[in-house]
C-alpha cells in the first residue's frame, strides 16, 4: 500500500468532512493533502481585501485582470500536522475560514478565468501522484485519472450543525439558522454553475457520512486503496 503512490480525488458538498478524511489519509500514506477549496476562499480574501466584491457589488473584469498578481502557495506547519494557505507570501489560514468569506466564495468559484489559473496549479502539484486533494471538481476535472475517486455526501442539518459547532468553538458568533442558509445557498451555486458544477463522477465511489464515525470511514477507504494498489 505504501510503495505504489496513487492520486486520490475527493470531491463534495462543503463540511462533508471530506478535509478530514483527506488529512488522515495524506498523514498515513506520507502523502501531500491539497485542500482546493482554501485556493478558492483565498482568491474571494484578495476580492474583498481589494474591493472587487462587496454585499451586491462584483467587480468581475478588475479581480480577473488582477489574477497574475495572486500568488497562493501550501507552506506546511510542522506544529499543526498539514499545510497552511499562503496569499501573497502572507499566512491567511484563518482569514478564508470566516462566514464572510464562506457568504462570497461560490461567486468568485464561478469565474472561469479564476477555476483555470487554479486547476493549473492543482494538475501541477499532482503530477508526481502521492496527493489526496479534495475539493468539487478533482476527479471530473483535474484528475480525470485518479486511481481512486470518492465522492461524499451528508444530509444539509448534518453538515451545517458541523460547520456551526466549528465556527462557535473559534469564537465566531452566528446563528445555526444563517450556517444552515449558508450551506444551502453554497449547495445550490455549486451544483448549479455552467462552470465544472459539483457532479459525482462515473468511477467515483460514494461515501455518505451522516451515519459513520470517522474511523469507520477511514478503515473503509483504506481498504479501497490496498485492493486498488494490489492491482496496479
Ligand atoms: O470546500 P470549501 O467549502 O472550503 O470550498 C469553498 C468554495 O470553493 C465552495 O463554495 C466551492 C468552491 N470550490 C470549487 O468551486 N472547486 C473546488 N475544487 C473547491 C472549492
Amino acid at each position: 500500500i505504501l510503495d505504489k503512490k496513487i492520486t486520490i480525488a475527493i470531491d463534495g458538498f462543503s463540511s462533508t468532512g471530506k478535509s478530514t478524511l483527506a488529512k488522515q489519509l495524506a498523514k498515513e500514506l506520507g502523502y501531500v493533502y491539497v485542500d482546493t477549496g482554501a485556493m478558492y476562499r483565498a482568491i474571494a480574501l484578495f476580492a474583498m481585501q481589494n474591493g472587487y466584491i462587496k454585499e451586491d457589488f462584483f467587480d468581475k473584469e478588475g479581480l480577473v485582470a488582477s489574477l497574475p498578481t495572486i500568488r497562493l502557495q501550501f507552506k506546511f506547519n510542522p506544529d499543526l500536522g498539514f499545510a497552511e494557505m499562503y496569499l501573497n507570501e502572507v499566512n491567511v489560514e484563518k482569514e478564508i475560514r470566516t462566514i464572510e468569506v464562506s457568504r462570497f466564495v461560490s461567486k468568485v468559484a464561478e469565474l472561469s478565468d479564476v477555476r483555470a489559473k487554479l486547476v493549473e496549479q492543482q494538475k501541477e502539484m499532482g503530477k508526481n501522484k502521492g496527493i489526496v486533494m479534495d475539493g468539487r471538481d478533482i476527479g471530473t476535472v483535474v484528475f480525470p485519472d485518479a486511481e481512486l475517486k470518492i465522492f461524499m455526501t451528508a444530509s444539509a442539518a448534518t453538515r451545517a450543525q458541523r460547520r456551526y459547532d466549528e465556527l462557535i468553538q473559534k469564537g465566531d458568533s452566528v446563528t445555526f439558522e444563517e450556517v444552515l442558509k449558508n450551506v444551502e445557498e453554497r449547495d445550490y451555486i455549486d451544483t448549479h454553475r455552467s462552470n465544472s458544477p459539483l457532479v459525482k463522477a462515473e468511477d467515483a465511489v460514494e461515501i455518505d457520512n451522516s451515519h459513520l464515525t470517522r474511523e469507520e470511514q477511514f478503515k473503509a477507504v483504506l481498504e479501497l486503496i490496498d485492493e486498488i494498489t494490489k492491482m496496479l
